[in-house]
């Protein structure tokens, strides 16, 4: 760790801790100790959230060698998914155009994407790549690799038997740094490591024995009311403090090894740490200390919280008439219950207050695999479904690997396909055979093999959409038990064979993830449980699928579906639309859903060049830096930065 415990912190004169008169800490040994083994109730938990600052555009200028200062975009087809923060000072966000971004900054650095391009082994950088969108599609790889060498990195700053990292999306972790700074607060301030009086875990603990706490260059949140921050400081916040160093090391770590900034929240728990990432951006830090939690909450709208993104905070919207955490803090947990039930009505009123006892979970894994593309023009052969289907089987089969198939550690059970003709999306579904590797070849048989019982109907072409996507991951036994471990017995596999009959005679509306029977409870009895997923733009691995434009619109991946299990919860199908963050039910609505989109895209698009020259004059007149992501549906705000003066009083915390 680089800071010094004499730099960080001011010790107090010596008094002995439990001295008569003295302040009492507000915590007790047990809620110390608690720390030791990631408690989620425990009030000194210490929780950060990491995000790449503008990450595809990062990883694009490391690969080129592109000097910081440079403005660049990463292209897909002719709209823009990543833009740097030198770019973004131009106005240039997620919804320009290629020609548009470069008529407000003619020297941008646009690079496309990767692709896959068929007869050829692997994705690559194409430099025609704009100009085949019919034959193409984007490959996520290069940034799922970086992602992979990012966490490599965090978890190598850290040490190994304290730490608890979760991968929560392409370019996000949460870290529980509880149990590393339960044993920097023992190391640095001896007097913790004393027994309780009487022995009683419930004893309040000594107050900390500092005079200031040196925040350095970390965001703090503005409180506003002067009694608070005069406060003397208490455990929480120095935990919090000893987590901020730990964070700006592990931030050094990724730069210094890879050349890549972040932004970081510290917090006490997910849900803060999380908007505390976004707070400051790029290259900064956010500590949001317990005691600024209601201040910082009031500047958001609810619907920027995690999980409040969607159908949730939509539905808790329209029930209160408001947008604002302000307003409904004034709304009583029965009242929540009433309107939404008793799990999510709980589950909001502790959101509103900054409460969130999940865990950060490093289990997390990812349950489905999905490569789809949609055509316009739509194709009409068996010969064309089938080249896509070679591509979505080598993109499926290079993530697998990353998974560890070929190592054994894990192997999806079954196939899908889905094959959208006009208003009709046919699918079909068949178990990845055992007792043999998997490879590309495979997974492209029996692809192959599903779509031509799906062209044995009628009226299937021309089509619109294919996706293919595995699931039912299986975790093997690494090491030499070797591929018998996938090996089924006895009534298992008699079962096996069972439910393959009749997947393949499924009708062909059916479902390709069917709910399992604890789901379906779940969804039934509308609990919280079924808001709380897993959403990720461009997954950690999930899934790749790219939609044509017809007229040059911003595009992006528009579909993703994963499933994923965590320790804390039960497993949940997300169908989340990256536009909107709207939830639905099933591939099948999140196709309908998406199609929408891009029908009112199309009805945009003669609005949007219209408005375009008035939006290039706003811009020009408007001095925002470019945090924000104009027009994005989905982009988070952030809210205002604190002001400079009270943010200077913040800095330095002094009492004596
Ligand atoms: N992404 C995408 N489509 C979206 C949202 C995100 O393709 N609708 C990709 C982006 O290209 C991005 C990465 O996912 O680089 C991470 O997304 P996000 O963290 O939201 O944005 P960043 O580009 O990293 O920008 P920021 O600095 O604001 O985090
Ligand atoms: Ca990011
Ligand atoms: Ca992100």
């Amino acid at each position: 760790m680089s800071s010094s415990p004499q730099h960080t912190f001011r010790h107090r004169d010596s008094s002995p801790a439990g001295a008569p008169g003295r302040k009492r800490s507000q915590f007790t040994y047990r809620h110390l100790h608690q720390m030791a083994t990631f408690n989620t109730s425990c009030p000194l938990r210490v929780i950060a959230h990491l995000d790449l600052d503008c990450f595809y555009a990062q990883v694009e200028m490391v690969r080129l060698g592109v000097p910081e200062d440079k403005p660049l975009a990463v292209q897909q087809w002719q709209g823009l998914i990543a833009i740097n923060y030198p770019a973004r000072e131009f106005g240039i966000g997620r919804h320009c155009t290629v020609t548009e971004a470069k008529k407000l900054c003619p020297e941008l650095i646009h690079q496309h994407v990767a692709t896959w391009r068929e007869g050829l082994e692997k994705w690559a950088y194409h430099p025609d790549a704009a100009e085949n969108i019919a034959t193409d599609k984007v490959s996520l790889d290069p940034y799922r690799l970086e992602s992979r060498r990012i966490m490599a990195t965090i978890k190598g700053a850290l040490p190994h038997k304290l730490q608890k990292v979760e991968k929560a999306s392409i370019d996000e972790v949460f870290l529980d740094l509880s149990a590393q700074v339960h044993a920097a607060l023992l190391e640095r301030f001896p007097e913790l490591a004393n027994p309780p009086p009487y022995d009683d875990a419930s004893e309040q603990l000594p107050m900390p024995s500092i005079s200031a706490l040196d925040w350095q260059a970390d965001a703090l949140v503005d409180l506003h009311d002067e009694d608070w921050e005069f406060d003397d400081p208490d455990w929480d916040d120095v935990a919090l403090l000893v987590a901020s160093e730990i964070v700006r090391d592990v931030r050094a770590a990724i730069k210094n090894q890879l050349r890549y900034t972040c932004s970081a929240g510290i917090a006490r728990n997910k849900l803060l740490s999380k908007l505390g990432s976004g707070y400051k951006k790029p290259n900064m830090q956010t500590v949001i200390r317990n005691r600024a939690v209601q201040r910082f909450l009031s500047d958001f709208k609810f619907t920027k919280i995690r999980n409040l993104g969607g159908k949730l905070g939509e539905q808790v919207k329209q029930a209160f008439g408001t947008e604002s955490v302000s307003d409904l803090l004034s709304v009583s947990v029965e009242q929540f219950k009433l309107k939404l039930g008793d799990d999510t009505g709980v589950w909001i009123w502790n959101t509103l207050r900054g409460i969130d006892a999940s865990e950060v979970s490093s289990g997390t894994q990812i349950k489905s695999m999905l490569s789809a593309k949609s055509f316009r023009p739509s194709i009409s052969t068996m010969e064309q479904a089938a080249r896509w289907l070679r591509i979505f089987a080598a993109d499926i089969f290079s993530r697998l690997v990353e998974e560890g198939v070929l190592e054994n550690k894990r192997r999806p059970r079954t196939m899908n396909l889905h094959h959208r003709h006009e208003r009709q999306t046919r699918s079909r579904s068949s178990p990845i055979p055992l007792g043999r590797p998997l490879d590309e070849k495979t997974l492209f048989e029996l692809a192959k093999n599903l779509l031509s019982q799906i062209v044995a109907e009628n009226d299937v072409w021309p089509c619109v959409n294919l996706s293919l996507s595995v699931g039912g991951f299986e975790e093997g036994i690494s090491g030499n038990m070797g591929i018998d471990a996938f090996l089924l017995k006895g009534d298992e596999a008699r079962a096996h064979r069972d439910e393959s009959k009749t997947s393949l005679a499924q009708d062909s509306r059916r479902e390709a993830y069917q709910p399992t029977a604890k789901r379906r409870r779940m969804e039934n009895s509308g609990g919280i449980q079924r808001f709380l997923t897993k959403r990720e733009p461009s997954g950690a691995g999930g899934d790749t699928s790219d939609v044509m434009p017809a007229g040059g619109l911003p595009e992006e991946d528009l579909s993703h579906h994963q499933t994923i299990t965590t320790h804390e919860q039960t497993p949940i199908t997300s169908h989340v639309c990256v536009r909107c963050n709207a939830n639905v039910e099933s591939p099948e609505a999140l196709q309908s859903h998406t199609d929408w989109h891009f029908a009112k895209d199309l009805q945009e698009e003669e609005r949007v060049s219209q408005t375009f020259a008035n939006r290039q004059a706003a811009a020009a007149g408007s001095s925002r830096a470019g945090g924000q992501k104009p027009g994005a549906p989905a982009g988070p705000k952030r809210p205002g930065r604190p002001k400079k003066g009270a943010e200077r009083g913040q800095s330095k915390l002094s009492f004596g």
